[in-house]
């Protein structure tokens, strides 16, 4: 098998959709596609197997570094053998994105595109405002031949996006968006509004609560794209339950603090169509294979604590479409 994928293939044959219903329905319902991301098996079947029994629709991201593990063939089977596998859920099928996460180039993306990703995201935020144009504009170009959709962002999250560290958030200019969206032709657009990636995003004394997300830009930029999908990253509410688990266990993640779910909540209702979580995906992992190492000091065969964590995962991926997103129970 040769390492670097060579054969095109369609999203359409693997079964993947474009995000473009799924947005619509959600604008419609006031409700937030999970976005989640994954980088291995286990993840995967946790995260389809959460959406089939919460009936949600949802969006696999997978980012640069994910591929760059994985392999990029690799990814491709697994993608298919994922559409299958949903087949066999007695619940029945839901709508399924293949999404490529914060692709950094033009070559990226094009390659994701020739390689079953059904839609990207193409993130030169960190550019000035008429490259970011220009780049995403190329990007757009080549996706819609294929019938695949496309994400843009304006603004600069806090934390790390492409391997470029970012102290502050810059936040999105509500005077850019409409420009930016006429110009580009995406689908979507992730904006900054004070989220920001990783399990550690807001520097907060014990006991002091994370600032609020600032909903008057959220509420600007609404107001000059009309109806348009919204994309948050760095989403995730970095639950104390698996911070005091790690913890309690041999980890050291004091400090960490995410987004409240009542924020989250909020955002879903609005026009915040996708919301991105991969930080609280790879805590309940830890926390559970650490729980599993304590406690079970000779256990070596990895089913043994891949398999507690997956199973946790479904629960709290189960829980964020319930209960944040509201994205459960909106597929018959
Ligand atoms: O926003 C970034 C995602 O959490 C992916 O992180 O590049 O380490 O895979 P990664
Ligand atoms: P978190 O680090 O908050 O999970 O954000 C994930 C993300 O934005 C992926 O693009
Ligand atoms: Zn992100």
């Amino acid at each position: 098998m040769p390492a670097t994928a060579s054969k095109t293939v369609s999203y359409k044959e693997l079964g993947f959709v474009n995000t473009r219903e799924m947005f619509r329905d959600a604008m419609k319902g006031g409700y937030a596609v999970p976005a989640y991301n994954f980088n291995n098996m286990e993840q995967l079947q946790a995260i389809l197997t959460a959406c089939v029994r919460s009936r949600s629709p949802v969006i696999l991201q997978l980012s640069k570094g994910a591929r760059d593990y994985a392999n990029a063939t690799l990814l491709r089977w697994m993608g298919r053998g994922a559409m299958e596998m949903i087949k066999e859920f007695k619940e029945g099928p839901v709508p399924v994105a293949l999404h490529l996460d914060h692709g950094d180039t033009v070559e990226l993306c094009k390659s994701c595109i020739d390689n079953g990703f059904s839609s990207v995201m193409i993130d030169a935020s960190h550019h000035p405002y008429e490259k970011n144009v220009e780049i995403t504009r190329e990007v757009v170009e080549y996706a819609h031949k294929y019938d695949v959709t496309v994400e843009g962002e304006l603004g600069v999250l806090a934390g790390i996006e492409d391997e470029v560290s970012h102290e502050h958030s810059n936040y999105t200019d509500p005077a850019q968006v409409e420009d930016f969206v006429k110009k580009t032709g995406v689908d979507s657009l992730a904006i900054s509004i004070g989220t920001s990636h990783g399990a550690f995003k807001f520097k907060v004394k014990p006991g002091e609560s994370a600032p609020p997300l600032r909903f008057d830009i959220l509420e600007q930029c609404e107001k000059r794209i009309p109806g348009f999908p919204i994309v948050l990253h760095g989403a995730s509410s970095v639950l104390n339950e698996y911070i005091d688990m790690i913890n309690k266990y041999g980890g050291k993640m004091e400090n960490a603090v995410g987004v409240s779910a009542e924020q989250l909540r909020r955002a879903a209702k609005s026009a915040v169509c996708k919301i991105n979580i991969d930080s609280d995906g790879r805590l309940v992992m830890t926390a559970v294979i650490r729980k599993v190492f304590a406690e079970k000091p000779t256990e070596f065969d990895p089913r043994k604590y891949l398999g507690p964590a997956r199973e946790e995962l479904i629960k709290m991926y189960m829980d964020k479409n319930a209960n944040v997103l509201g994205s459960a129970g909106r597929i018959k």
